[in-house]
């Protein structure tokens, strides 16, 4: 990391983003020595009006917890929440802004004098409507000082805008305060461990190269579930929806790595040309290749109106239009309060041509990488059953991470991804050509469920969704293993 004083200002301090993601990964960063006392100083900023002393302790319980906590991670949060202080202000006036920056450009002035002294992140765990006023209070009063040398970031969290027009409108307004390099869109799912892996399995490994194509895969499935619904959240997911919370761009960012092209290097910019042709290359998708689904009992949140024809459930499958894909089904599904919770990759290849083990119908391989929980990746073989008979069955490679890399710690996504953004690395956020793309595939359908066109099924809450769903993904080609289950190895 660079020297000199560098100052994290998380907007938004006592939200519920800032609470449970932005302070527990500033924490842990804390704990690995990467941001230093002497020249790190966070502040939290929000519009109530509290001390530093009652910021810290509202945060206290979300960095440790208080039953496992040992003498020295109750010391590590005492130090940490020292390092934060407090500035009350509002989003859209002035005077907040001055005094945030006041209390910024002392720690700078007074203990630094070299180069590169003037850091100045701001993380916006805020509402979008407010990104426009806050980015335009920070460009007018917040900004490094030049003469100290460093530079401004800012971080912003989806949900950026809610179609074509309108995150193309927040994009323009972002974009005359800031340039480019100085915006960081953050996709957490561009932060999870085996997400990152995609690359590296994808380019660094001799065996995957020649397969990966039309000629030998036959589907994609990109996969989200969760056993719990919308509590708590119903107000601001009504107005979303499954496919701008999970799809549009968690979903969407995994598919751009596991189809794109290799990129020319792993310069950030290279990488991100790459997920953007994908993304340009996508076809339209065709009304009757989705499935929509609502869970029964969405709408008894008094947060969510009575006759909401919002998904809490999509399946759909996207065509991409390139040399390498073309007829290859990419089917991405997520839902909420479902049978459980689990995200996963599953590339199934073709039948084995002129198959001559004829007794019984061979199953697949597949090639599953299991982002959550417990990260593992496998890989579906045919194998003889050990014994006398000449007999097949299926079974798996296996490298499930827990049992690999025992001892080993895998770093939270925020973690990682705030490091980056100390560190001055985009290639694991969504540039603005990228969102672009990304919401002209989804406007167009995303407009009709909005207009009541397209109607999501009722399904079960705790169930695997609408049967539908099951239908779809068996007319776009996947084929199950009967009778074969992969069991994650205990240790
Ligand atoms: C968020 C969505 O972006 O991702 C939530 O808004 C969802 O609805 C969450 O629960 C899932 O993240 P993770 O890391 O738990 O898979």
């Amino acid at each position: 990391l660079e020297n000199g004083s560098l100052s994290i200002i998380v907007l938004g301090a006592s939200g519920d983003l800032a609470k449970k993601k932005t302070f527990p990964a500033l924490f842990n960063l804390f704990r690995q020595g990467f941001l230093q006392p002497n020249e790190v100083h966070i502040f939290g900023y929000a519009r109530t009006k509290i001390t530093d002393e009652e910021l810290r302790d509202r945060l206290r319980g979300y960095l440790v917890n208080d039953k496992g906590a040992s003498p020295k991670d109750l010391e590590d949060v005492a130090n940490f929440l020292q390092l934060i202080k407090y500035v009350s202000g509002s989003y859209d006036s002035g005077e907040g802004f001055q005094l945030l920056d006041k209390e910024i450009s002392e720690h700078e002035v007074l203990k630094n004098s070299t180069e590169g002294s003037s850091r100045r992140l701001f993380y916006l765990a805020l509402p979008p409507s407010v990104y426009p006023s806050v980015c335009k209070m920070i460009r007018h009063f917040c900004m490094n000082k030049t003469d100290l040398g460093g530079w401004t970031r800012v971080v912003v969290e989806k949900p950026f805008g809610k179609d074509l027009q309108s995150a193309e409108e927040l994009s323009s307004q972002i974009g005359e305060l800031f340039d480019e390099p100085q915006i960081y869109r953050i996709d957490h799912y561009l932060g999870k461990e085996l997400v990152q892996n995609l690359l590296v399995l994808r380019f660094a490994n001799r065996m995957f190269l020649p397969l990966w194509n039309r000629d030998n895969i036959d589907n994609v499935q990109i996969v989200f579930r969760e056993d719990f619904g919308t509590e708590g959240r119903g107000g601001y997911f009504d107005q979303y929806g499954i496919i701008r919370d999970i799809i549009q761009n968690h979903l969407l960012q995994v598919l751009c790595l596991v189809a794109m092209e290799k990129p020319v290097s792993l310069k950030p910019e290279h990488i991100r040309d790459e997920k953007v042709k994908v993304l340009q290359s996508v076809l339209p998708i065709k009304d009757d290749e989705v499935v929509l689904g609502q869970y029964d009992g969405y709408k008894d949140d008094p947060t969510v109106p009575d006759l909401s024809n919002t998904p809490t459930f999509a399946s759909m499958i996207l065509r991409i239009h390139n040399e390498r894909w073309e007829g290859v089904p990419f089917i991405l599904k997520a839902g909420k309060a479902l049978s459980s919770r689990k995200a996963e990759i599953r590339v199934q290849f073709k039948d084995v041509p002129g198959d001559i083990f004829k007794c019984k119908k061979q199953g697949r391989n597949e090639f599953v990488i299991r982002l959550q929980p417990s990260e593992a990746m496998y890989m579906k073989l045919t194998v003889k059953q050990p014994g006398l008979d000449m007999l097949t069955v299926q079974s798996e490679l296996d490298l499930s991470y827990r049992q690999r890399y025992q001892g080993v710690t895998i770093p939270e996504a925020y973690e990682r991804l705030i490091l980056d953004t100390i560190r001055g690395d985009q290639q694991h956020f969504v540039r603005r050509d990228e969102l672009k793309a990304a919401w002209e595939i989804f406007t167009p359908l995303l407009h009709r469920i909005d207009d009541g066109e397209l109607k999501p099924l009722p399904y079960k809450p705790g169930s695997r969704g609408p049967d539908a769903a099951d239908e779809l993904l068996e007319k776009a080609g996947y084929v199950q293993t009967l009778g074969y289950i992969w069991i994650p190895p205990t240790l």
